[in-house]
C-alpha cells in the first residue's frame, strides 16, 4: 500500500486533474457561446483550473475573470491555491473578496469572491463592466445569492442585442456545477451548451451503523459516536486519511479534543493493525477558522501519519482534500431554515438529504476505492432523510435579497426568473418585513431609508438599528455592536479542562457586569471598547478568554461600516433626532428600532413568548449573560434563534414595553398592501398581551389540527 503522502502530491498536480485533457475544447466552448454550463465531479479541477485556462487564453484583455463561491472559506483557500499555482502573490494578479475582507488590487485579473460580493457589485454596476468572464461556481449548492445571480444574469444578458447596448465588449457567463441538473440549467439559459468533464470515480462501500435511528430525538450523542467510529477506522483500517462530517464549530472542537485524548493512549506497537501507520494528525475544518490553519488541511501529512479532518459540510463539495479514503458521516448538517412555527430563520441541526449523503461518501473514492461509515441506521436513512436538499431560496428569509432586487429595478419580484420559485408566501413575508422596517412603502416602492439600508452588508434589522443610531448621533454605540455581530463568536468557551471553562465563564461574567445594566449587546460593546483601548490588546484578549483574531476582524469590520456610513452621510440628507437619557437606554432604544420584530415577553417561569404573532415559546440560551436571571426580566429583544432540544434565543437585551409599543402593531398588519388603521392606533400593553395569547391559541389549534392530519 502506497503511503498517503505520495498519493496526495501526485494527485494535486494540475496536469493529473481530469479537466486537463479538455483544456483546449473547454476554452473554445467558452469562446463560442455567451452562456456555458460546465459540469464535473468535485475535485476534477473546475474551480482552480478553468479560470487559469481562460487567463492563459487571453480572456483578461478587456476585463477580469470573476468566480463566485457560496462559501467564504472556499473563496479564500482556492484563491491562495491558484495564486500559488500561477506563482504570484495573493492579492495581485489573483485575489479574493469576501464580505469585509478585500484582498484584490488594480492588477487583479482573476478574482475569487463570494456570491454575496458579486451581488453587491451588480447593485453598483448592473452591466458588470469590469468583467470579461463571470463564473458562477458550485451552483449545485443552490445558495440563495447564487440563485438570485442566475436570474439576474439571465435577465440582463440573455438577449444579445440588449446586452450589446449595455457593454462595450461581450460578457461570458459560465455556470459550474458538480453534475446534476445540467439540463435544467441549460434550459434556464435558453438551451445553452453543456460541457461535461468525465470524472474518474472509484467505488465506495457504505455501511450503516446503529447509533442514530428515527426515534432518537435527543441526538447530541452523535459526536461521541463519530469519534468512536473514527478511532475504530484508525486502528483497524489500512493507511489512508479520514474525513469526519459534523455540523459546526463547537461540536468539531469538542470532537477533536476527544479524538486527541483517545489517540494519545493508543499503543502503536500493538493496537494499530496497519504497521505503516504511526500516528494520527487531527485537524478541524469549519468556516470561521483562521486562514493559516485552513491551509494546513490541504497539506499531505508527514510519512506514516494518518490525517483525520473533522469538518462541516464545507468538505462535501466546496473543498477537496486529497488522500481521503475513509468517511465518517454523522448524517446531520446545520442549516438556516425558515421555521414557520417560530416565524423566522433559525439555525437548526437537521438530517442531511440522501443525495448529500452520497456526495459525502463520494469524497472517499477520488483516487482509489474507499469506505464510508454512516453512524445512522438504514431505517433513519429511509424515514428521516429527504431525497434532495431543498434550495436555500425555498427555505430562508428573502428580506435582504428582495430589497436588493427592488433596488436593481426588479419591481415584480414574484415573476422574477427564479431557477426554482420560492413560495409566494415567502416573498410576501419578505415584503411585509421590508414594509415593517420602512424600507419599502405601501405600494412596494423602495423608500429613502431602504436605499440607505441596501448599502450595508448586514441584516436589514441590524442596519435599521444602526441608521437609527446615526440619526441620534450615537453611531459609536452601534457600529461596534454591528461589527461584533458580523464576525464569528468572540468568546472562548469550549476548553478541555472544566476548571478553565469555569475561569473563562467568570471572566465573561465580569465583562458583562462592567456595563452596569446587563445585556448581551452591551457586553459586546464593552469587549470591543475595552480591548481597543488596551495597550496590549492581544494580551487583554488572552486574559479575558476572548478570541483575539475574531476581535481583530471586528475592528476592521467596524472601520468598514463606519466608512459606508460616512460616505452615505456625505451624499444624503440624514434625519437627525435628539434624545436625553443615559447611554444604556440610548443603545437599547436604537436596537429596538431594528429588533422590534424579535421581541419576546416573559410568559411563565423562565419561558418567553415571542410577540410577532407567532407566539412561540422560547428560552434564553445558556451563553447569554442573562441566563439564570430570566425570572427578573419582562420584555426582551434578541438577535437570533437556535433550535436544538429547545428553542433558544441568543444575544438578549432587556427592554421596556414603551420602547416598542408604537412599533409592534406594525407586525400585525396581515396584508402588506392593505394597511389597516391598527397601524396608527395606540395599543396598551394589556391589549397587546390579550391579542397575543388569542393569536397563540389560534396557532396552537392550527398546529394540532396539522398534527392530526
Ligand atoms: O472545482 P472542483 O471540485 O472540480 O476541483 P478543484 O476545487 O479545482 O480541485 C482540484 C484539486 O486542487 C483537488 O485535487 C484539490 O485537492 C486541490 N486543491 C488544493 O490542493 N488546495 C486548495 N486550496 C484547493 C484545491
Ligand atoms: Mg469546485
Amino acid at each position: 500500500m502506497s503511503k498517503p503522502t505520495r498519493l496526495a502530491v501526485k494527485d494535486s498536480e494540475p496536469k493529473h486533474l481530469p479537466i486537463y485533457q479538455h483544456k483546449n475544447k473547454l476554452v473554445q466552448a467558452v469562446r463560442k457561446s455567451p452562456f456555458l454550463i460546465v459540469t464535473g465531479e468535485t475535485g476534477s479541477g473546475k474551480t482552480t483550473q478553468l479560470p487559469q485556462y481562460l487567463h492563459e487564453a487571453g480572456f483578461c484583455k478587456n476585463g477580469k475573470i470573476g468566480i463566485t463561491q457560496p462559501r467564504r472559506v472556499a473563496a479564500i483557500t482556492v484563491a491562495q491555491r491558484v495564486a500559488q499555482e500561477m506563482k504570484c502573490t495573493l492579492g495581485r494578479e489573483v485575489g479574493y473578496q469576501v464580505r469585509f475582507d478585500d484582498c484584490t488590487s488594480q492588477e487583479t485579473a482573476v478574482k475569487y469572491m463570494t456570491d454575496g460580493c458579486l451581488l453587491r457589485e451588480v447593485l453598483a454596476d448592473p452591466s458588470l463592466s469590469q468583467y470579461s468572464v463571470v463564473i458562477l461556481d458550485e451552483v449545485h449548492e443552490r445558495s440563495l445569492n447564487t440563485d438570485i445571480l442566475l436570474g439576474l444574469l439571465k435577465n440582463v444578458f440573455s438577449d444579445p442585442a440588449e446586452a450589446a447596448k449595455r457593454r462595450s465588449f461581450p460578457l461570458k457567463v459560465v455556470v459550474m456545477s458538480a453534475t446534476l441538473e445540467s439540463d435544467k440549467l441549460s434550459a434556464f439559459f435558453n438551451n445553452c451548451p453543456v460541457f461535461e468533464i468525465p470524472g474518474r470515480v472509484f467505488p465506495v462501500t457504505c455501511t450503516f451503523g446503529s447509533a442514530v435511528g428515527p426515534k432518537d430525538v435527543e441526538r447530541n450523542f452523535y459526536v461521541k459516536e463519530v469519534v468512536k467510529v473514527a478511532l475504530d477506522v484508525h486502528i483497524s483500517e489500512k493507511a489512508g486519511d479520514i474525513l469526519v462530517f459534523l455540523t459546526g464549530q463547537s461540536e468539531i472542537e469538542h470532537a477533536c479534543d476527544l479524538l486527541f485524548e483517545k489517540a494519545e493512549n493508543i499503543d502503536y506497537r500493538y493496537d494499530v493493525q496497519d504497521r505503516t501507520v504511526e500516528g494520527l494528525l487531527i485537524l478541524p475544518l469549519y468556516g470561521s477558522m483562521p486562514t493559516d490553519q485552513q491551509r494546513q488541511i490541504f497539506q499531505p501529512p508527514p510519512p506514516g501519519i494518518r490525517k483525520c479532518v473533522v469538518a462541516t459540510n464545507i468538505a462535501a463539495t466546496s473543498l477537496t482534500i486529497n488522500g481521503i479514503k475513509y468517511i465518517v458521516d454523522s448524517g446531520f448538517v446545520k442549516q438556516l431554515n425558515h421555521n414557520s412555527r417560530v416565524g423566522m430563520d433559525v439555525l437548526e441541526v437537521v438530517p442531511i438529504s440522501k443525495s448529500e449523503a452520497q456526495q459525502r461518501a463520494g469524497r472517499a473514492g477520488r483516487t482509489s476505492a474507499g469506505k464510508c461509515f454512516r453512524i445512522y441506521t438504514k431505517e433513519f436513512w429511509e424515514k428521516c432523510m429527504p431525497e434532495y436538499t431543498i434550495p436555500e431560496i425555498q427555505r430562508t428569509s428573502l428580506t435582504a435579497v428582495i430589497l436588493t432586487l427592488k433596488c436593481l429595478g426588479v419591481h415584480d419580484v414574484i415573476r422574477f426568473p427564479y431557477l426554482d420559485c420560492p413560495e409566494e408566501r415567502f416573498i410576501l413575508e419578505a415584503l411585509k418585513q421590508l414594509y415593517q422596517f420602512d424600507a419599502i412603502d405601501r405600494r412596494g416602492k423602495v423608500t429613502k431609508l431602504g436605499e440607505l439600508m441596501v448599502e450595508f452588508p448586514l441584516h436589514p434589522g441590524l442596519t435599521r438599528a444602526l441608521l437609527k443610531s446615526a440619526s441620534l448621533g450615537c453611531q459609536d454605540l452601534l457600529l461596534p455592536v454591528a461589527a461584533m455581530l458580523s464576525v464569528e463568536n468572540i468568546f472562548i468557551r469550549s476548553v478541555t479542562w472544566r476548571t478553565l471553562e469555569k475561569e473563562a465563564a467568570k471572566k465573561h461574567r465580569a465583562l458583562a457586569e462592567k456595563t452596569g445594566s446587563i445585556n448581551d449587546f452591551a457586553t459586546l460593546l464593552c469587549v470591543f471598547n475595552s480591548c481597543k483601548s488596551s495597550d496590549r490588546p492581544s494580551a487583554w484578549c488572552k486574559e479575558n478568554w476572548i478570541h483575539w483574531r475574531a476581535l481583530k476582524s471586528a475592528f476592521s469590520v467596524e472601520t468598514q461600516l463606519r466608512e459606508i456610513l460616512l460616505r452615505l452621510q456625505q451624499v444624503q440628507d440624514f434625519p437627525t433626532e435628539s434624545f436625553d437619557g443615559n447611554k444604556s437606554e440610548l443603545l437599547r432604544r436604537c436596537l429596538c428600532s431594528g429588533y422590534f420584530t424579535n421581541v419576546a415577553r416573559r410568559s411563565v417561569g423562565k419561558v418567553f413568548c415571542t410577540m410577532d404573532g407567532h407566539g412561540s415559546m422560547v428560552h434564553v440560551h445558556p451563553s447569554s449573560s442573562l441566563f439564570e436571571q430570566e425570572a427578573e426580566l419582562n420584555w426582551v429583544i434578541f438577535h437570533d434563534v437556535l433550535v436544538t432540544s429547545k428553542t433558544y434565543i441568543r444575544t438578549v437585551c432587556p427592554i421596556r414595553y414603551e420602547w416598542v409599543k408604537d412599533l409592534l402593531p406594525k407586525l400585525h398588519e396581515v396584508d402588506v398592501y392593505e394597511l389597516s388603521s391598527v397601524a396608527r392606533q395606540e395599543v396598551t400593553e394589556d391589549e397587546m398581551v390579550k391579542w397575543e395569547s388569542k393569536e397563540a391559541a389560534k396557532r396552537q389549534q392550527e398546529a394540532s389540527a396539522e398534527d392530526v392530519m
